[in-house]
């Protein structure tokens, strides 16, 4: 795993926005494997950004996203799909048909998910694939736990998920409780992983990760089997990880 510690959040977007442009700049029509919640907002901006100067196109990129939350529909606002078509969709000129996010509405879920599946796989697997870190370690939704899922999933959200994301909902209550996430199946399979962190809140669970055991209690620590890594973590969520 490669570590790069920068001073700060909008030097983490930076950076990672970089690396994503690469990808797309060397592959125009790559997959991307994309993340929702509050860390990688500043990337989709400078990615916008790169796109308004002309230094990007998206017109041949294809995207495949995370997870999405069981019972919300792509209007919601605080769907995924939401997410994804106001953070960055609606700003760039990638093809909308060419953007995939589970369907949290789906009647067969089963279905759903094992249809996600081969969707990733027709297209070819994801080139590279942007993560985020849950406070517990979670990547996409695959929460800590004995045994985590190869393929896509559904899955229950952990309390200290719930609390976490309860920030962007009027109360506790209303932040789903189940979601669909794509599986460490496909997560292990991208050519290149991206993984992003910022802030006191995750300093706790980066050390854990950069300088603990592989363990499924902690998924992010699988990232360590896997050849091409990059976290870009900021000073304040490296601060307990030591000299890295
Ligand atoms: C989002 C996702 C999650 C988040 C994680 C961190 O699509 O899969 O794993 O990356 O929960 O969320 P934030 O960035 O809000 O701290």
């Amino acid at each position: 795993m490669k570590i790069v510690v920068v001073d700060n959040y909008d030097e983490m977007s930076k950076v990672a926005a970089e690396e994503l442009a690469s990808v797309i700049n060397n592959k125009p029509e790559a997959v991307l494997g994309l993340a929702t919640g509050g860390t990688p907002v500043g990337m989709y901006k400078e990615l916008i950004k790169m796109y308004n100067e002309k230094k990007l196109d998206f017109s041949k990129v294809t995207s495949v996203n995370l997870d999405e939350y069981v019972g919300l529909s792509g209007d919601h606002d605080q769907s995924y799909r939401y997410f994804m078509n106001t953070n960055i969709f609606n700003h760039v000129n990638i093809r909308k048909d060419h953007t995939f996010v589970p369907n949290g509405l789906a009647e067969d879920m089963k279905e759903e998910c094992s249809n996600y599946d081969k969707r990733i796989e027709e297209l070819g697997g994801i080139d590279a694939q942007i993560l985020g870190i849950g406070n517990n370690g979670h990547i996409g939704f695959n929460e800590p736990s004995d045994e985590l899922s190869l393929g896509t999933n559904l899955t229950d959200l952990q309390e200290s998920t719930i609390e976490a994301n309860a920030r962007y909902f009027a109360s506790k209550e209303e932040v789903p409780t189940q979601a669909l996430t794509m599986g460490l199946g496909a997560i292990m399979k991208a050519k290149k992983i991206i993984i992003l962190a910022s802030g006191e809140a995750k300093a706790e669970i980066i050390d854990k990760v950069i300088n603990g055991k592989i363990t499924t209690q902690i998924p992010a620590t699988m990232l360590h089997m896997h050849s091409n890594v990059i976290l870009i973590v900021d000073k304040e969520a490296a601060k307990l990880a030591g000299n890295i």
